[in-house]
């Protein structure tokens, strides 16, 4: 199939872009390179040996996606592009809201327009709020707190309503917990902005040297040892999740968690980082970081009963692989 890939030079989308060309699809990435950059396009065709399309274009941009759909037999669309950090959501609301909305509502009129029915959307588990774990589709979701999360909770909504209005619409609304880790080859992985907000990256940038120390954000939560414990998911997997998703679309609208079902701690983490790379991580005990919950982990059952995934990577090969992805990564 021809499958438009928006922010398909991001983390998570360079990786699924991979996945997709190895499975046979054909892609054309659609991306304005705000949060990455060009050489990454040329890294997934040396990964997967195979050559993709390229667009430098904003897809809030409604006169360029029209010429992709009028140019290209598009069959599906999986949609990663976004503003993604929370903190800097709250400081430019309105950024975020247009960015992740409008995009959305782009894709969504242009795939009507022009007949396609396939539509892959990255969602977050971010929507469940400071919900009871593990979380499930079927709960209702809370309020998230910041502008990302509500852009994630809006475009869900209109996606399902659009899925309700159109008989042959099939759309996945994917809800992923904390992606970590990179591609084996150590060519492509995530490449935070300054100083990063997550953990992983920020454990990498110590063990690198580069910043002296982890700052633990509160070890007082109500979990195996008081730090906040997470649902880390290998990027790898997440990107098969998406592959999956698209064989498996059902008409109509559809949440499915992607993570491992396992909750980590923050110290848990640090120590598998350590046995398996062999290094020190250094760290010290901070206050809580507000905003946060103490406990974010998936029930993982439906995406297996219905998409036939489930994660296989370890919480070793997830710290394997972002610490192989720094080593090697020039600033
Ligand atoms: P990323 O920033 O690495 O990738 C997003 C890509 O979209 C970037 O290449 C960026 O340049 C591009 N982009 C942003 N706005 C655009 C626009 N208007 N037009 C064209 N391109 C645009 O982020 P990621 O981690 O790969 O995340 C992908 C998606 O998954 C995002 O929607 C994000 O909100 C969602 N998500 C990420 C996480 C996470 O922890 N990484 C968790 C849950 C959900
Ligand atoms: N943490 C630290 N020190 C750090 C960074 C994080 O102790 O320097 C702790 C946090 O307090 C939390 C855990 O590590 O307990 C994970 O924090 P991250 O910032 O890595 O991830 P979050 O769970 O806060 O958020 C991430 C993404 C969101 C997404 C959410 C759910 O940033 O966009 O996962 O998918 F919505």
């Amino acid at each position: 199939m021809n499958i438009l890939v928006t922010g398909g030079a991001g983390y998570i989308g360079s990786h699924t872009c991979v996945a997709l060309l190895k499975q046979g699809h054909s892609v054309i990435i659609a991306d304005n390179l705000s949060n990455s950059k060009s050489e990454t396009v040329m890294k997934i065709m040396d990964i997967a040996n195979k050559e993709v399309t390229f667009y430098e274009i904003d897809v809030t941009d409604a006169e360029a996606i029209d010429s992709i759909f009028r140019n290209y037999k598009i069959d599906g669309v999986i949609h990663f592009a976004g503003l993604k950090a929370v903190g800097e959501s709250v400081d430019i609301p309105l950024n975020y809201y247009y960015n992740n909305i409008v995009s959305t509502m782009v894709l969504a009129k242009a795939c009507q327009k022009y007949n396609v029915n396939r539509f892959v959307f990255s969602s977050s588990a971010t929507v469940y709020g400071d919900n009871k774990v593990p979380f499930v589709e079927t709960m209702d979701l809370l309020p998230t707190t910041n502008p990302y999360g509500e852009t994630k909770a809006m475009s869900e909504r209109i996606l399902t309503d659009i899925a309700k209005a159109n008989p042959e619409f099939s759309v996945a609304l994917l809800r992923y917990f904390n992606p970590v880790g990179a591609h084996e080859s150590g060519l492509i992985g995530e490449v935070p902005n300054g100083i990063p907000n997550n953990l992983m990256p920020y454990v990498t940038k110590v063990a690198k040297g580069k910043l002296e120390k982890l700052r633990v954000f509160g070890n007082d939560y109500p979990t195996i040892d008081g730090t906040g414990v997470r649902d880390y998911i290998h990027v790898l997997d997440l990107a098969e999740g998406h592959v999956a998703a698209l064989d498996n679309l059902k008409i109509g609208a559809h949440v499915y968690n992607l993570g491992t079902g396992q909750g980590t701690s923050v110290l848990e983490l640090v120590k598998a980082f350590e046995e398996a790379n062999g290094t020190e991580v250094p760290y010290e005990i901070l206050e809580r970081r507000p905003g946060d919950i103490a406990s974010c982990y998936a029930d993982a059952s439906k995406a297996k009963r219905e998409l036939c995934w489930t994660a296989k990577r370890d919480i070793i090969s997830m710290c394997r692989d972002a610490w192989h992805f720094e080593k090697n990564y020039k600033e």
